[in-house]
C-alpha cells in the first residue's frame, strides 16, 4: 500500500511516497532556516508563504522522480496538528485539493505521532509496545507506544520544550537558528562540568515530567555575568554545560520510566533525538539496564514527510479518514487525536 504523505507543520516543507509504513519510495525537504534565521527564529508567516511557493514543485517532483502516477497510490496523508496554524493550512489545504482530484482517501497524521513512526522507517524489527522519548522544537514527552495508533503520555514538559530551550539559549551564545544544532556541535570541544547548573524538580520522586525554563534562567545569568564584564563568552564549556543538564534531565526520567514501568524496548524520535550526546547516553544506559534501544536514521530525526508517511498508513489501516471539511490545529493532544 503505497501512501503519499505531506508535512507542514513548521518551517519544512515536505512530501513523500511511503509504502506500507516502512518503505520509503521518495521524499524531498525544502527547509526554510535560511528565511528563518536573519529574525533568529520562525516567523510565521515568512512559513506560511515560503510553504505556499515550495509545496505544488515539491510534489510534482517526488511524483515524477519515483516514476508513479496518482493512480498508482492508495491514499494521501497530511499532518493537520500541533504546530503552526498557517503553515498547516498549506499542507492540509493541498492534500485536500490531491484527494478530491485523485479521489483517494485522505487520512489526517498527528505530529507527534508521526515522529515516533519515523522509527518505523529504518527499524524493521521494531513494533509496538514500546517507550519512546520524543524530544523537539514544540515538544518534550515520554510516551507509552501501546499499539501503532495507541498512545499514553507518561511525562512532559511543564514549560519550554527541549528543542525550544537549545534554541533559546544558542541565540544568545551567538548562534544562528536552530541553536540547538550549533550547540551540539560546540558542545564536543567544551568542558561539561565549567558552570554548576541546578537539577530541576529534582525533590519530586512520583513524576515523569520535565522542566526546562530553571536551567534556562540559570544560564541567563550566566551569559549576564560575562557580559556585564565586557567579557567573551566562553561559547564551547557553556555549551557542553546546558546539553549536559538536559540530557541529564532526559535520560534520568526516561531511564525511570522504563523501570517503574517494566518496559524493555525503548526508542528516541524528533528533532532532538540527533543530538550526539543524547543518542550516546541512552544507548549505554539502555545497553546498562538490558533494554533494547532504537533511534532514527539522522535523516529523519527533523520534520520530514516519510514519517508522516508511516504513520499515515497505520492510520489508514486503522480506518481513520479525514472529510473534506478538515481544518488545521494548533494543539492537539496525543491521546486526544
Ligand atoms: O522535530 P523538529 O524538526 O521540529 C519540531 O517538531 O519542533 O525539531 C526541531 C528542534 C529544534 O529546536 C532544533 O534545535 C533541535 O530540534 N535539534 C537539536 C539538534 N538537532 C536539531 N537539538 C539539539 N541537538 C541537536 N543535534
Ligand atoms: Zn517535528
Amino acid at each position: 500500500m503505497k501512501i503519499f504523505a505531506i508535512e507542514s507543520s513548521c518551517d519544512d516543507t515536505a512530501v513523500a511516497i511511503v509504502e506500507d509504513g516502512r518503505k520509503l519510495i521518495n521524499h524531498k525537504v525544502s527547509s526554510q532556516i535560511n528565511d528563518h534565521k536573519v529574525y533568529g527564529g520562525v516567523v510565521p508567516e515568512v512559513a506560511s508563504r515560503k510553504h505556499i511557493e515550495n509545496i505544488a514543485p515539491l510534489v510534482s517532483a517526488v511524483i515524477n522522480e519515483s516514476n508513479l502516477k496518482f493512480t498508482d497510490l492508495d491514499a494521501i496523508a497530511v499532518t493537520y496538528a500541533p504546530g503552526l496554524v498557517g503553515s498547516l493550512l498549506v499542507g492540509v489545504n493541498f492534500a485536500k485539493g490531491l484527494a478530491l482530484g485523485t479521489g483517494l482517501p485522505l487520512v489526517p497524521v498527528h505530529h507527534i505521532k508521526a515522529h515516533i513512526a519515523s522509527l518505523y522507517l529504518t527499524n524493521s524489527d521494531l513494533k509496538p509496545p514500546f517507550l519512546c522519548l520524543v524530544v523537539s522544537g514544540g515538544h518534550s514527552h515520554i510516551v507509552e507506544v501501546l499499539d501503532y495508533t495507541k498512545f499514553k503520555v507518561i511525562g512532559r514538559t511543564r514549560d519550554d520544550a527541549a528543542g525550544e530551550a537549545f534554541d533559546k539559549i544558542g541565540r544568545r551564545l551567538g548562534f544562528d537558528y536552530p541553536g540547538g544544532v550549533a550547540m551540539d556541535k560546540f558542545a564536543e570541544k567544551g568542558n561539561p562540568d565549567s558552570f554548576k547548573l541546578p537539577v530541576p524538580l529534582k525533590d519530586e520522586e512520583d513524576t515523569y515530567d520535565f522542566s526546562f525554563s530553571g536551567l534556562k534562567t540559570a544560564m541567563m545569568n550566566i551569559i549576564n555575568g560575562f557580559n556585564q564584564k565586557n567579557e567573551s563568552l566562553p561559547v564551547y564549556d557553556l555549551s557542553a554545560t546546558f546539553r549536559k543538564s538536559v540530557v541529564n534531565c532526559l535520560v534520568s526520567n526516561f531511564i525511570r520510566a522504563a523501570r517503574d514501568k517494566n518496559h524493555k524496548i525503548l526508542a528516541v524520535a524528533g528533532g532532538v533525538s540527533a543530538n550526539s550526546l543524547l543518542r550516546r547516553r541512552l544507548k549505554e544506559e539502555a545497553d546498562l539496564n538490558g533494554f533494547k534501544f532504537y533511534m532514527p536514521e539522522l535523516r529523519f530525526c527533523s520534520d520530514n514527510a516519510a514519517m508522516v508517511g508511516a504513520q499515515g498508513y497505520y492510520e489508514f489501516l486503522s480506518g481513520k479518514r479525514a472529510a473534506m471539511n478538515l481544518n488545521a490545529r494548533a494543539n492537539v493532544d496525543l491521546e486526544e487525536d
